[in-house]
């Protein structure tokens, strides 16, 4: 266990922490793995009624990490962030993001696939996978453009640009903006009251709401293959050398 990945059980809500604050709680496959045997297992424990999904300090989280990304990519459809996406993509009952700040790339994606999600007003929202040389991820191809239209969907996706907590509220990713002081406490009380439903007919509600899963899970395959290509390219090296040398990448060359 590296503990950077907290998971914390209580009074039917589990609650799964990013917990990598110095790396603004970028993901590597270790917390992947972590993160999604809590899910699994919550999927499976009849005292849990509802997930929460949130990070430790100012960061939700930075996405995946990026030195991850070229010294272990995935591999296999097994691989850490397949068994992560797809736990949580058929995450039985409620799931609840509490955002305390900055959500980039698997950051804002992971949110599709949560039921409800506060925001406090710092949080910073970003798909910069085009500028990463890499494509969309998590059925994010699908399901943002559900959510926003097709056009707002490629201005997001192809731009890569961030936007703020006010813009993601009125684009319909998160429900409300919440002082920081008071996320903890709003998403506690959310994940309270649907912990006090009748839990059956819960798990049938979201089942009807998710009904698409099978084209959510083929989105996943047909995106991760294509994902997989572009994380071998010298476009991404390029992209991931200049971030960490602080720098603006160029891509003329290519
Ligand atoms: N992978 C690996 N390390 C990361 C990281 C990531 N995705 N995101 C941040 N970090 C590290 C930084 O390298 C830095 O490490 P250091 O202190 O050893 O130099 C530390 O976390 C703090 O990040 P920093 O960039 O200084 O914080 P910031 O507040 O100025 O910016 C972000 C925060 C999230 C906006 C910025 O870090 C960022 O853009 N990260 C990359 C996000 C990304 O592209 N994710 C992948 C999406 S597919």
């Amino acid at each position: 266990m590296t503990e950077h990945v907290v998971t914390e059980i209580a009074d039917g809500v589990a609650t799964v922490r990013f917990n990598r604050p110095d790396k603004k709680n970028a993901i590597h496959s270790g917390m992947y793995a972590e993160a999604a045997s809590a899910i699994a297992a919550a999927a499976d424990d009849t005292n849990v009624r509802v997930l929460v999904l949130t990070g430790t300090g100012d960061a939700f989280t930075a996405g995946n990490d990026l030195k991850d990304f070229l010294e272990n990519p995935p591999k296999e459809h097994d691989a850490p962030v397949f068994r992560f996406m797809h736990a949580l993509a058929n995450f039985p009952k409620p799931v609840i993001a509490g955002v305390n700040g900055v959500a980039v790339g698997i950051g804002t994606t992971v949110l599709l696939h949560c039921d409800f999600v506060y925001a406090v007003p710092a949080a910073k929202f970003q798909l910069p996978f085009v500028n990463l040389a890499l494509v969309p991820e998590f059925a994010s191809s699908l399901l943002l453009a559900r959510f926003l239209g097709p056009r707002r969907a490629a201005e997001l996706l192809m731009l890569g640009e961030a936007f703020d907590a006010k813009a993601a509220e009125g684009f319909g990713l998160v429900n409300a903006v919440v002082p920081a002081d008071q996320l903890d406490a709003t998403v506690q009380a959310k994940a309270k009251a649907l912990a006090a439903k009748p839990p059956a007919a819960l798990r049938a509600t979201k089942a009807l709401l998710n009904a698409d899963h099978a084209e959510v899970a083929a989105r996943i395959a047909l995106e991760a293959k294509e994902f997989g290509a572009r994380l071998k390219s010298d476009e991404l090296k390029e992209a991931i050398a200049a971030f960490f040398e602080k720098r603006q990448p160029d891509f003329s060359r290519f």
